[in-house]
């Protein structure tokens, strides 16, 4: 697979512990280890469309820190090219991540310069969207940048996925018209719709919701239970491969990398769908973020356990 995909977003250093359980309010808790890893939405989906098959280019900000120059450099192990990744004053972006011994996450994240990711920063990266075939946003820069991205991406005629993660509201209408594919999970699609998400049943309603509201075609991924998939005619349940958890962070992004790689190099829908999933149940197997996200020859030799 080689077809372009450019990611828009975010770049954090992860600052992550673990710990036998996530602390309550008000409560000191022993933490079993630490470490810092390259990480960030945006940045881990570019990670994962290049070390899948695509050629990525990467649009974002860092800071002009010891971190900036870390996250640049995981980028460019991966060969995704950084010429719109912009070093500015201040610090780079940072997520405080503690994981349980049930592999479950607790995620504060602080912009910092992601936050300097204007419109006009996009603007003045036109040329790289121009040679975009699959554009992908997500929420961890400002809503004016992700707005204005999805729109010039539409204008373009190129392929737009929209991970709105993370999300507690709902998105400005004018974006859903600008949006191919709309890849929430069960809370973020519940923030959107407004419709409670914690089923199949449930799910499909608020894809339907979502549809009605302008998006193109509705992916809701559901941790465990796989994926829903809804184009306005028909959904098809994607079930996820069954794997150990060690790690849930960055599956998400992992799959909607691997879902776009897979899109650019022509694959169908559904194709694309598996493929994304088994990327996704590989990634939660290992520990941290960027660290985590499978290779093609990986998501090959995977055979379901
Ligand atoms: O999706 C996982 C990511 O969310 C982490 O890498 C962290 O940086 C936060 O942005």
């Amino acid at each position: 697979m080689s077809a372009k995909v450019v990611v828009i977003g975010s770049l954090n250093m992860d600052l992550v512990t673990r710990a036998s359980r996530l602390p309550r309010g008000g409560e000191t808790l022993i933490g079993e280890s630490f470490a810092t890893v390259s990480g960030g939405k945006g940045a881990n989906q570019a990670v994962a469309a290049a070390r899948l098959g695509a050629q990525v280019s990467m649009v974002g900000c860092v800071g002009n820190d010891a971190y900036g120059v870390e996250l640049r450099e995981a980028l460019l192990a991966d060969r995704i090219d950084c010429q719109a990744v912009s070093t500015v004053d201040g610090a780079s972006g940072v997520a405080l991540i503690v994981v349980d011994d049930n592999s479950q996450n607790a995620i504060v994240i602080v912009a910092g310069v992601n936050g300097a990711l204007t419109p006009e920063v996009i603007d003045r990266f036109d040329a790289v969207l121009q040679a975009a075939e699959v554009i992908i946003c997500q929420l961890e820069v400002p809503d004016a940048t992700v707005g204005h991205a999805l729109k010039r991406g539409r204008e373009l005629g190129k392929t737009v996925i929209l991970n709105p993660a993370p999300a507690s509201r709902p998105l400005p209408a004018d974006w859903y018209a600008a949006i191919d594919y709309l890849i929430p999970n069960e809370s973020e699609a519940s923030a959107l719709s407004g419709l409670p998400v914690d089923s199949l049943a449930t799910a499909e309603a608020a894809a339907t919701r979502l549809i009605a509201m302008g998006a193109g075609k509705v992916i809701i991924t559901l941790g465990a239970q796989g994926s829903l998939f809804a184009n306005g005619k028909s959904f098809e349940h994607f079930p996820a491969p069954k794997v150990k958890a060690v790690d849930t962070t960055a599956a998400g992004d992992t799959f909607v990398g691997g879902f776009a790689a897979a899109l650019a190099a022509g694959k169908n829908e559904g194709d694309a769908i598996r493929f994304g999933q088994v990327a996704a149940a590989l990634s939660v197997t290992r520990a941290g973020a960027q660290p985590s996200i499978p290779d093609l020859s990986d998501v090959q030799a995977f055979k379901t356990p």
